[in-house]
């Protein structure tokens, strides 16, 4: 079927047709297509808008044309895009009656309609590769959940927290990215079929039975809106940019933690690279790949927004330049997702290690200053001076934290207050413990054994 034979005179030359053309990307519609012609089809046959007969004919050509595959079909550049390419498919099956299926149909409406259903599945899987990943970190959480290291603000020690604790961080960020998708989707399951061009169709047309048969939740209730509106694609960019700025984050800390420095991880060899020139090296190049990949889904996202900037109503061709953005971004984040998944949960975790950098760097101080506000009736502000002017002097002396004596403690204190604080040593060692510090946030959402097991219950 050729388009041009109608209205216009002259071909295209071939340079114009391949840059206008969208068949390079249209390849992730092919079987949507074929499932809105059919859809379509049916629905014109049972309104009896078209005869049943050819209908049938039609139907039988997608089925074939189904189980052929793509390769079926002619794909050069003067076909335009993948609708008129099934369209000539069917019309080389079962001749001109072909030209039935495109009654009360136009590509603005299809193009529309088949983004949405691949759209929902690449969501859908998206989706439960999250969930998987968040069963597998609820797993290893499992075993770390006395697993003491040192969380960080500002990436300075902080205070002690468990591997658990973190690692249900990291579960929590990827459950909202979750929930953000299925938010999206929500968006996405609108049938636009039906909305033809622009204005519908004066032909009696059921949009029910193509939005039953294609599967959405509902349909669209403004036709102008249906073919003109990519916001659904601009939003699923937005949340998988959201959900690969978190598997970022958790590259960041999966680099960092797997120097010599911090040594607390020991990423497996499987997602580690070595060096050219220095035979002893093991890089986390896996990591840095993800970490590096998001920024693609950031520059996706800024593409479409700026393709969508002050379009008119209704449908325009720059519409058709946000698709190849769509894939390639969903593309991206499934494999930075499947990436970091895997690496995450086969990394080695060095307790000892963890452990150490927990104790080495008055980390535990809070504690020690709620201790006496709690045993000594004494103003935080107080308690926080003491312990500060504490830390300074024992870091002069080389004391470690755990050589922190109640007289040393007492000398600072009667320096700021007048007073000794006269504190049981056994409580100084506890608060100053770092398992024993994290025993002792028994809050909802804080580290302790107890508290994390009942984050993991819910
Ligand atoms: N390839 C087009 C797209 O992706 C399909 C719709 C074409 N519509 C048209 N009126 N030329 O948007």
């Amino acid at each position: 079927m050729n388009l041009r034979s109608g209205r216009l005179g002259k071909k295209m030359s071939a340079k114009t047709a391949e840059f206008t053309s969208s068949l390079e990307f249209d390849r992730y519609i092919f079987q949507a297509d074929i499932e809105c012609n059919l859809a379509h089809t049916t629905m014109l046959s049972r309104q009896k808008i078209i005869d049943p007969l050819i209908a049938d004919k039609i139907i039988q050509s997608l089925e074939k044309l189904k189980s052929e595959g793509i390769e079926a079909l002619t794909l050069d550049h003067s076909v335009e895009d993948i609708h008129m390419a099934v369209e000539n498919y069917v019309t080389g099956e079962v001749g001109e009656e072909a030209g039935f299926m495109h009654t009360a149909k136009s590509r603005n409406d299809q193009v529309a309609t088949d983004l949405r259903i691949v759209l929902k599945e690449k969501v859908d899987e998206i989706q439960g590769f999250i969930l998987e990943f968040i069963g597998g970190i609820l797993e290893m959480a499992h075993e770390h959940q006395e697993t003491v290291m040192i969380g960080y603000t500002h990436l300075q020690h902080a205070q002690p927290t468990t591997f658990a604790h973190h690692l249900l961080a990291y579960a929590h960020s990827l459950k909202r990215d979750y929930e953000r998708l299925k938010d999206a989707y929500k968006r996405v399951d609108l049938n636009p079929l039906g909305s033809a061009a622009m204005t519908t169709t004066s032909f009696p047309i059921d949009r029910n039975i193509t939005t039953d048969l294609l599967g959405f939740s509902a349909y669209m209730e403004n036709s102008m809106d249906a073919v003109s509106s990519r916001d659904f694609i601009a939003e699923t960019i937005f949340s998988l940019s959201l959900l690969v700025t978190t598997l970022g984050k958790i590259c960041e800390e999966m680099v960092l933690w797997s120097t010599y420095e911090f040594g607390i991880i020991e990423i497996a060899d499987e997602f580690s690279s070595t060096s050219s020139i220095m035979p002893q090296k093991k890089n986390p190049d896996v990591a840095e790949i993800a970490r590096g990949k998001s920024g693609i889904l950031y520059g996706e996202l800024v593409t479409i927004l700026t393709i969508l900037k002050a379009l008119p109503y209704t449908y325009n061709r720059d519409l058709q330049e946000i698709t190849p953005h769509l894939w390639n971004g969903v593309k991206h984040s499934q494999e930075i997702l499947d990436m970091v998944a895997n690496m995450l949960l086969s990394v080695k975790v060095n307790k000892e290690r963890c452990l150490e950098l927990a104790g080495a760097n008055f980390a535990t101080a809070t504690d020690l200053a709620d201790i006496m506000v709690r045993e000594k009736k004494m103003p935080f502000r107080t308690a926080h001076k003491i312990v500060g002017r504490m830390v300074t002097e024992a870091i002069n002396q080389k004391l470690k934290p755990e050589e922190v004596t109640g007289e040393f403690l007492d000398k600072i204190s009667v320096d700021i207050t007048g007073d000794k604080l006269n504190l049981d040593e056994d409580l100084i060692k506890k608060a100053l413990d770092p398992l024993e510090n994290v025993k002792m946030r028994t809050v909802p959402g804080g580290p302790s054994p107890v508290m994390v097991q009942k984050a993991m219950d819910n």
